[in-house]
């Protein structure tokens, strides 16, 4: 695992992976859950006009959707052809609002300049998760939001991403609530607010029957169960 991995991986795909890889969010299977991901996340954020920093973010889809919401975005990634895949996305999708740049988050020379900034699915492929925050922060003004959206406890050892770490030594790691809050409070953010990652719509109308009000007592109590909640992934927001 290392920085290394990260930076290869569009080089050591095949084409179809490649291909997948372009055509984000709309070639995956939890294209759904992305765009879940994405109304939360545009719900939590200061409105538009406000000046963003989207982090990790692989082909830029992410970016586009900020910028086209109204957002002044600059989209950062390590990976050099993740960048040229972001421009291309840039021009499909037609906006003007945002630029991209190669760098490593977790170490960058923003001052100040940021009203708001968004870790979507990429904190967990971080070396240094307090490099990272401690990053953003520096880069973030005084008010400013930092929204962390991650994987569920036990990512790390999911086959996908033993596969991925195996076949383009990417990092792969788990980034818990707690990890996340501990390097926020080091660097010095505070105000902190925890959301579950929105999960698949529940169906409501059957618990007009006796089964639906069985199925409907089981899904409150599974949302009742903290482990359970987690399980599905979470959002941080935090304050600078
Ligand atoms: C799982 S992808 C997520 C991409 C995008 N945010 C999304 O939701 O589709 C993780 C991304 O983080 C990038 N990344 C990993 N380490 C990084 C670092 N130190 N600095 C910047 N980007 C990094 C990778 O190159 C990769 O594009």
């Amino acid at each position: 695992m290392g920085k290394q991995g990260d930076i290869d991986f569009v080089k050591n795909l095949s084409n179809e992976n490649r291909m997948h890889v372009i055509n984000q969010p709309f070639s995956d299977h939890q294209c759904g859950r992305y765009f879940r991901d994405i109304g939360t996340i545009l719900s939590l954020l200061p409105p538009p006009p406000a000046k963003l920093l989207d982090l990790g973010i692989g082909t830029g889809w992410t970016s586009c959707f900020y910028a086209m919401r109204g957002y002044d975005v600059t989209g950062q990634d390590i990976s050099k052809d993740m960048i040229s895949f972001a421009n291309q996305n840039k021009i499909k999708y037609a906006v003007e609002n945002l630029e991209f740049i190669t760098s490593d988050y977790e170490n960058m020379f923003f001052d100040n300049e940021y009203d708001c900034a968004v870790f979507h699915d990429s904190l967990h492929h971080s070396e240094n998760e307090e490099a990272a925050i401690l990053s953003v922060y520096k880069s973030l003004k005084k008010g400013g939001v930092l929204i962390t959206a991650e994987t569920a406890v036990g990512h790390a050892n999911t086959p996908v991403s033993q596969e991925s770490v195996k076949k383009y030594g990417v990092t792969e790691r788990d980034m818990p609530v707690g990890l996340i809050v501990k390097a926020g409070k080091k660097a010095g953010f505070k105000d902190f607010k925890f959301y579950r990652r929105p999960v698949e719509p529940i169906e409501i109308l059957s618990v007009f029957s006796f089964k639906g009000i069985v199925n409907f007592s089981k899904i409150i109590l599974r949302e009742l169960w903290f482990s359970n909640v987690m399980k599905t992934g979470h959002i941080v927001v935090m304050v600078k």
